[in-house]
């Protein structure tokens, strides 16, 4: 068996659409509200819901560091927790270290994935993420490319 990872490469933000360039700048913008005293790195995420609504996270830390929380999660729990019925349709992520976005791509971690999936889920249609860095953009249709064989098989789904 082989499992094939479809996505996009950018080379540069101009050759994004104009939805996608505003989702990635957004996401730029929001490493500016990174809380990250600990790591340095300064993540930022913006997604879109289904309305048109923007709605930006960064990663905000604790000195208890496993109490933090990465972009993600942040922009993902306060959209679902403000508008619980606006789907999200697309979610950008990058970071910056010292004010300079980073040359290599920030990857959702494996806790976000698992969170994106869910919010796949509920929106019933495909996630597009786009994974930046400070040229490059690759862009995602789906969470299941980032996340294959996810765990979903809670009793009630049974
Ligand atoms: N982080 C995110 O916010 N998102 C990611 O996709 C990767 C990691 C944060 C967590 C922590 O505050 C810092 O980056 C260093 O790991």
């Amino acid at each position: 068996m082989t499992c094939v990872i479809p996505y996009e490469e950018y080379e540069s933000f101009d050759e994004l659409s104009a939805q996608d360039r505003q989702l990635m700048e957004e996401a730029i913008a929001a490493t500016e509200t990174s809380y990250a005293p600990y790591s340095n790195f300064n993540v930022g995420a913006a997604l879109r819901l289904r309305s048109g609504r923007i709605v930006r996270g960064s990663n905000q830390e604790n000195a208890a560091y496993p109490s933090g929380l990465c972009a993600e999660r942040t922009a993902l729990f306060y959209a679902h927790s403000a508008w619980p019925q606006d789907p999200v349709e697309a979610l950008a992520v990058v970071a910056s270290v010292d004010g300079t976005v980073t040359p290599t791509f920030t990857y959702p971690c494996g806790a976000c994935r698992q969170v994106l999936v869910e919010t796949e889920q509920r929106a019933q249609a495909p996630l597009r993420i786009l994974v930046g860095s400070a040229q490059k953009v690759l862009v995602f249709e789906g969470i299941s490319s980032l996340l294959p064989f996810v765990f979903d098989n809670l009793p009630e789904k049974h």
